[in-house]
């Protein structure tokens, strides 16, 4: 995944060959010592034990979580909680990840596709969620379902919340709501119980497992959604939850079903848009940019899903 308007820098810590540069190595081995500090507290492990493992880690060149993993001492969700740990980030526990499949950010901290999500959190907390600019949400937007807009919400809200943030994503896709599920959350009540006056209870729930991430999913699945989206209720709902909340971004319908996401775009006040690698049309690309140009939503750039 990608920034179409930026090119992320090349990973530092590797030289043409794919070497880990010198001061790398001397970085690489303190972040270890921790780490089996972290995972020698949290499974008590013996001296015995421990060295086992540095023995295995010296004859077999690994790290000392792998070896620690390849001696069957500790498991890989024990070494993604010790680097959770070390680098202070929430993630998923092993127990979940069975419905929180989609979460990558959260479930592999670590790997590529969260990297990539981070790198694109530098770029916004440039351009939108930055203090000297005026408070805005961000809207998600694609032209076509499947391009992976509540996948990019999901899990850009949790590398939003990581920073320690308070963070809230909202489904405003309500011909589609699919937010909800890549939680494990039910979807009975939300955004439309709101915009249609209905009292209801909770309308936003706490991420489990991701401190300072919250979801507001769609509820009742209204049969006038564009008129609700209308509605001068949406506008000042915007407005308190920018209050309320750090970060604040939205997952639209594909911009081919309607006007929903140009409205939520305009009520939103900044947005992005999706195109999936080989698949999205220019076409209709440049559709929904201009559609969204129209708007006074600040239009941050398109991101290309790779996938
Ligand atoms: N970068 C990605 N890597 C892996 N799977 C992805 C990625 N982006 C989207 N997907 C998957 O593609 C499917 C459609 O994505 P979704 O977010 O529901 O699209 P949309 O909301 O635009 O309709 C989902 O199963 C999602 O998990
Ligand atoms: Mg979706």
């Amino acid at each position: 995944m990608t920034l179409a308007a930026h090119t992320p820098p090349k990973n530092p810590s590797r030289d043409r060959a794919g070497h880990p540069h010198q001061e790398d190595v001397a970085s690489t081995f303190e972040q270890d010592r921790s780490i089996g500090d972290i995972i020698r507290d949290t499974k008590h492990l013996s001296q015995e034990q421990i060295d086992q493992i540095v023995e295995c880690q010296r004859a077999n060149g690994l790290r000392f979580g792998e070896a620690a993993v390849k001696l069957g001492l500790v498991t890989n969700a024990d070494i993604v909680f010790a680097l959770s740990q070390q680098f202070s980030y929430p993630y998923a526990a092993e127990i979940r990840q069975g419905a929180q499949q989609e979460l990558v950010t959260a479930s592999q901290p670590f790997g590529k596709q969260a990297e990539a999500f981070r790198a694109i959190r530098s770029q916004l907390m440039m351009r939108i969620f930055n203090p000297l600019e005026p408070k805005r949400a961000l809207a998600v937007t694609s032209p076509e379902g499947g391009d992976g807009k509540t996948f990019f919400v999901a899990n850009l809200g949790v590398a939003l919340a990581q920073l320690g943030g308070r963070t809230l994503i909202v489904d405003a896709n309500l011909r589609n709501p699919r937010l909800h599920e890549l939680f494990d959350l039910p979807n009975t009540s939300g955004l439309t119980g709101i915009l249609s006056g209905r009292q209801e209870e909770n309308v936003i729930y706490q991420a489990p497992d991701i401190p300072s991430l919250f979801v507001m999913p769609v509820g009742v699945i209204p049969p006038n959604p564009l008129e609700l989206l209308e509605r001068p209720a949406f506008r000042l709902l915007m407005g308190e939850l920018l209050r309320k909340f750090d970060h604040v971004v939205v997952d639209t319908p594909a911009g081919a079903l309607g006007s929903d996401a140009v409205v939520i775009a305009a009520r939103s006040g900044a947005a992005l848009t999706l195109a999936r690698k080989n698949r999205t049309r220019v076409k209709h690309l440049n559709e929904m940019i201009t559609q969204l140009t129209e708007t006074t939503a600040k239009l941050t750039g398109v991101i290309v899903n790779e996938f």
